[in-house]
């Protein structure tokens, strides 16, 4: 037996059943707000990512040479990619340039119920907008994406990581390994790093900002700590908070200044929403104003946006009961011996021409064995074509939830079995 690489799934019908739906509900959602798909390569060079993602995801790239020598990575995210793009192709498109990506991304992480080396992300980048009205329409997308998917048990924490960089007067990398140690909540790490940087004064105002969460009264009280650098920060969450009421978004909205995120390109505004119904990976998207253009070739710009965990998101759904249309057959077409074979394949493939979802014997099986496969299947409807009735130019056709059965002729049979036309007795029994 050949093992799956660890920390990857075979995904089933059932599951891709609900994530399909889960992927429908997040482009209706990006569509309505004006956004656009797009799709960077799976692969990409390692120097897209190479001291631009931060050490936070830099340790856990999936890195490869090809036959050619060339330094590759399997994407880790979208957003990167989707810089390079804008850089080298998009840079005259009229602004803002709204666009969404979804699609597996790879992270070498120490896999776990919803952690996974290969996983899916929907991500959405806002680019050439004003900060303010950008970061509450990114946000704003995110909840609307989740709710819309039908995901009601969420929580949104919105941070400052501008506030914590202004702070921090130390070239750029030492701010970031600084920050991850934060993010990590790895506070040895933190207190080597600070003393390295010859920051050990500030270490216990750092402890105490990433403590606070709750009303916008956290986001003064950091403001206060943090001397100068917070006092802008705190009006522009005060504002961002406003607006998103304006979208209709007023719950599940807290203040957190301990989101620092684990990639390093964020500048201002961060954010997290969490599921509490996902144990210990409950982070189901996150994201923030970021600056990458300039570090691909391209003059800085305004760029904001988030990704969501499509399986986390998936799996939330599941928990919260959220129900999923059935993909199941509307019917199964059943041929009685061999005469009637071909017949009961131009009936099958008339019934597909009219999009319903029907499926045909392909081994030759007896009708009860046909039936019992009918049942498995979850059909709606079995066809049984028969060369008796056939001389009359009908077909019997058998509920498969009553047994019930009876003859109806060939031509009414898509209307018959058409979803929403009350059948037999005008009981519809999906
Ligand atoms: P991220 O927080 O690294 O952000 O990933 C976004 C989401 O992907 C997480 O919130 C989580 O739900 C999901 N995720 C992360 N790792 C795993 C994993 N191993 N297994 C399952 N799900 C996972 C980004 O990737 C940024 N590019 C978001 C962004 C876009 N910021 C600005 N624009």
């Amino acid at each position: 037996m050949i093992e799956r690489p660890r920390g990857t799934r075979d995904l089933d019908p059932a599951y891709l059943a609900r994530h399909t739906h889960v992927g429908a509900a997040f482009r209706r959602t990006a569509e309505s707000f004006g956004f656009r798909e797009t799709l960077p390569p799976t692969f990409e060079p390692l120097e897209l990512f190479h001291a631009k993602a931060g050490p936070g995801i830099e340790d856990e790239m999936y890195v490869f040479k090809d036959r050619a020598g060339r330094d590759l990575v399997l994407r880790p995210e979208f957003t990167a990619g989707v810089l390079r793009h804008y850089v080298n192709e998009l840079r005259n498109a009229p602004k803002p340039l709204k666009l969404w990506s979804v699609g597996p991304v790879f992270r070498y992480e120490e896999p776990q119920k919803g952690r996974y080396r290969e996983f899916w992300q929907y991500s959405c980048e806002i680019l050439g907008g004003a900060p303010l009205d950008a970061d509450a329409e990114a946000l704003a997308l995110a909840v609307q994406s989740i709710r819309n998917a039908g995901v009601r048990q969420t929580d949104t924490r919105v941070g400052h990581i501008g506030m914590l960089r202004s702070y921090l007067k130390v070239p750029r990398e030492v701010q970031n390994r600084i920050l991850h140690a934060l993010d990590k909540r790895n506070f040895e790490r933190l207190h080597t790093e600070l003393d390295g940087a010859g920051l050990l004064d500030v270490e216990g105002t750092l402890r105490e900002i990433i403590a606070l969460r709750g009303g916008p009264e956290v986001l003064r009280t950091a403001a206060d700590l943090l001397g100068g650098a917070g006092g802008s920060g705190f009006d522009y969450i005060r504002d961002l908070l406003d607006r998103l009421a304006a979208y209709g978004i007023r719950d599940g909205v807290v203040c957190d200044m301990g989101i620092i995120r684990g990639l390093a390109y964020y500048t201002g505004m961060v954010f997290q929403i969490h599921s509490p119904n996902l144990g210990a990976e409950d982070q189901v998207g996150g994201g923030g104003s970021y600056a990458l253009a300039e570090l691909f070739g391209g003059d800085p710009i305004f760029s904001t946006g988030f990704a969501l965990g499509m399986d986390r998101i998936v799996l939330a759904s599941e928990v919260e009961g959220v129900a999923v249309p059935p993909t199941t057959l509307d019917a199964y077409v059943i041929p009685i011996g061999d005469a009637v074979r071909r017949k009961a394949f131009d009936i099958t493939a008339n019934l597909r021409s009219t999009g319903l979802r029907i499926d045909v014997d392909l081994i030759g099986r007896g009708p009860s064995k046909n039936l019992d496969y009918a049942n498995a299947m979850g059909a709606r409807w079995a066809v049984l074509v028969g060369e008796r009735e056939l001389v009359g130019g009908n077909v019997a056709l058998r509920n498969m939830k009553t047994g019930e059965q009876r003859e109806v002729p060939v031509a009414d049979l898509a209307s018959m079995l058409g979803i929403d036309k009350p059948l037999m007795g005008g009981v519809d029994f999906q």
